[in-house]
C-alpha cells in the first residue's frame, strides 16, 4: 500500500493509534493474567541514528502498553529494527532469525517482528515470505507510526501481518517514546533523502526528503528540556537541506539558530551533513554559537573528483578542502569526521592515492571507513568494471592505518587540557570511572560515580589512550 495524501504533522492518525494503544492495553493485559506474569519485550537496533530514535518510539509504544524489557531476546515480543545501507547489514538479520526460530519453539506466545530499512526491499520481503514463516510481523520505514495498530492486529491473527508501504508524505509524531538517556535525546527534523548518491540504497528506502515543521522542532525540543535533555542531536540524511518544501522561509542554519536560543539547552549536535550543501551562513552560526558543538560530520566518501562524478555526489576534491579550509579559518578548533567508501566501482589506485592525499591533509579527528557494497537496484551495482576484493582489502588496510594514526595524534594534542564532559554512563569495565563525551565527541573516562550521569563537568585529560582520554574532575 502506498499511500502519499500530503498531510503533514498529522494529529488526527496520532489520535487514531491512541486508540489503538488502549486497546492493546486491555489485550497485554488478559495475557498477562492468563500466563499469570508480565509480558516481556526485546528490541535490537541495527543501523544509523535515525533507527535508534526510530527504536526510542517503538520501545515507547511497548512500555506504554504494559510490556516490561527483557535483557535478551527470549522475550515474548522480538523486534529487529533493521539496515540495508550495506549487504552484510542484511545478512546478519537472517542469521540471526534462526536463533529466534529456536526461541520461539519453546515459547508459542513469542512474537517476532521485523521492521526498518530492510524491509523496503522487495527481495527482502519475498525471501522471508518463503523462508522465514515463522515471523509475525513485517513493517516498514514509512509506517512506523502505525506500530499501535499492527501489532492490536497481530495479537487478533494467525498470519504473518506485512505492511509495507512505498513512500509518504505524512509526518505522524507525538506518539510515546522512551529515551535511551535521561539527558540527551535525538530530535528528527527531516526524513527521506533526494540526492541519490549512486552507490545508496537510502533513498529507495526512505523515501523523498521532507521536513518536519520548525515550530513542531522547538516545541518538541523545549518539552524535552523541561525534562531534564542538557544535548540534543538533530536528525536527518542530509540536514542541510532542511526546510526545502516548506511554505516558511526557513533553512538549516535559521533552525539552527532557533535551536540555539533554546532555554536551558546545553549542547546540540547534528548529523548528517552533505559538503554540496553546507552553506556560509550554517558556519556563521555554529561559529558564533555557544551551544553548538564543536563537531561536524562531513562525509567525503572518496577524494578522488572523477569518482565523486560517477558517485553523483556534486562536489570536487578542491571544492571538499576549500569547504574544510573555510571551516576550520571561522571555527579553528573544530572535530571534523568522515565517511569514506573504498573499492567504488572503476577505483583505481590514482583514485585511491587521491582519497589518502585528502585524508593527510585534511587529518580528519576520526574517519569511518567502508568497502564498497553493491546494493541491488542502484545505478553503481550496474556499473562496470567492478573492484576485485582482494585490491580492495589491500586500500582498506591502507586506508584505516592512516586513518587512525592521524586520530592518534589529533588526539593527543588535547591532553592536559581541561574540557567540559556531559556524563553519560558508569564505566562498564571499571565501575569507579565515569563515562562522558567532549563538546568534539571525544570520549573520557575519569573517576566518578553514578551521581554524575547527565551532568556537564569540567574534566582534565591527563592522558590519550589513542581514542579516548583519562582525565580527573577539574575543580
Ligand atoms: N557501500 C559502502 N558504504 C556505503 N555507505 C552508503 N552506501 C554504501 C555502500 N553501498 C556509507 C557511506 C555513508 C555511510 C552512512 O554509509 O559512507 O556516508
Ligand atoms: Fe545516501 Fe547520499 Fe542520501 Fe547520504 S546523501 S543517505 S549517502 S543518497
Amino acid at each position: 500500500m502506498s499511500d502519499l495524501t500530503d498531510i503533514r504533522q498529522d494529529i488526527e492518525e496520532t489520535n487514531v493509534q491512541y486508540e489503538y494503544i488502549n486497546k492493546l492495553k486491555e489485550l497485554v493485559r488478559e495475557k498477562s493474567n492468563k500466563l499469570n506474569r508480565e509480558l516481556t519485550y526485546n528490541v535490537t537496533t541495527f543501523g544509523c541514528q535515525m533507527n535508534a530514535r526510530d527504536s526510542e518510539k517503538l520501545v515507547g509504544i511497548l512500555e506504554e502498553v504494559g510490556y516490561v524489557p527483557a535483557d535478551d531476546e527470549k522475550a515474548d515480543f522480538v523486534i529487529y529494527n533493521t539496515c540495508t545501507v550495506r549487504e552484510n547489514a542484511n545478512n546478519k538479520v537472517y542469521g540471526r532469525l534462526g536463533y529466534l526460530h529456536s526461541l520461539k519453539k519453546k515459547n508459542p506466545e513469542m512474537i517476532i517482528a521485523l521492521c526498518g530499512c530492510m524491509m523496503q526491499e522487495e527481495v527482502v520481503i519475498n525471501k522471508l515470505k518463503e523462508s522465514y514463516k515463522f515471523v509475525n510481523l513485517i513493517f516498514g520505514t514509512h509506517n512506523i507510526f502505525k506500530f499501535p495498530e499492527l501489532l492490536y492486529n497481530t495479537f487478533q491473527s494467525e498470519d504473518m501481518i506485512i505492511d509495507i508501504w512505498e513512500d509518504t508524505k505524512r509526518i505522524v509524531e507525538k506518539l510515546p517514546v522512551s529515551r535511551k538517556y535521561s539527558f540527551k535525546s535525538g530530535v528528527n527534523i527531516m526524513f527521506g533523502c533526494n540526492n541519490f548518491c549512486s552507490y545508496c540504497i537510502v533513498p529507495y528506502v526512505r523515501g523523498r526528503e521532507r521536513s518536519r515543521l520548525p515550530e513542531e522542532i522547538i516545541d518538541e525540543i523545549k518539552s524535552l528540556v523541561d525534562d531534564g535533555v542538557k544535548e540534543v542531536m538533530l536528525l536527518g540524511q542530509n540536514v542541510n537541506s532542511y526546510g526545502k518544501g516548506l511554505d516558511e522561509d526557513i533553512n538549516f542554519a535559521k533552525l539552527l539558530k532557533k535551536v540555539d536560543e533554546i532555554e536551558g539547552l546545553e549542547r546540540i549536535r547534528f548529523m548528517t551533513s552533505h559538503p554540496k550543501d553546507l552553506s556560509d551562513e550554517l558556519i556563521e552560526v555554529m561559529a558564533s554559537s555557544k551551544n553548538v558543538c564543536k563537531h561536524l560530520h562531513l562525509p567525503l566518501q572518496s577524494g578522488s573528483s572523477d569518482i565523486l562524478t560517477k558517485m553523483n555526489r556534486h562536489y570536487t576534491k578542491d571544492d571538499y578542502l576549500r569547504l574544510v579550509d573555510k571551516i576550520r579559518d571561522k571555527i579553528p578548533d573544530i572535530a571534523l569526521t568522515t565517511d569514506i567508501i573504498v573499492g567504488f566501482p572503476g577505483e583505481t589506485e590514482e583514485d585511491f592515492l587521491e582519497t589518502m592525499d585528502v585524508v593527510r591533509q585534511v587529518e580528519f579527528d576520526s574517519a569511518f571507513t567502508f568497502i564498497y557494497s553493491k546494493r541491488t537496484g542502484t545505478p553503481a551495482a550496474a556499473m562496470d568494471n567492478q573492484v576485485p576484493e582482494d585490491i580492495v582489502k589491500d586500500r582498506f588496510d591502507r586506508l584505516l592505518e592512516e586513518v587512525q594514526s592521524i586520530s592518534r595524534k589529533k588526539a593527543n594534542a588535547y591532553t592536559g587540557s581541561v574540557q567540559s564532559v556531559l556524563v553519560e554512563n558508569v564505566n562498564a569495565q571499571d565501575n569507579t570511572l565515569v563515562s562522558g563525551r567532549m563538546s568534539n565527541n571525544s570520549i573520557v573516562h575519569f573517576p566518578g560515580n553514578k551521581s554524575l550521569i547527565g551532568s556537564i563537568v569540567n574534566v582534565r585529560l591527563t592522558e590519550c589512550k589513542g581514542f579516548y582520554y583519562i582525565g580527573e574532575l577539574d575543580g
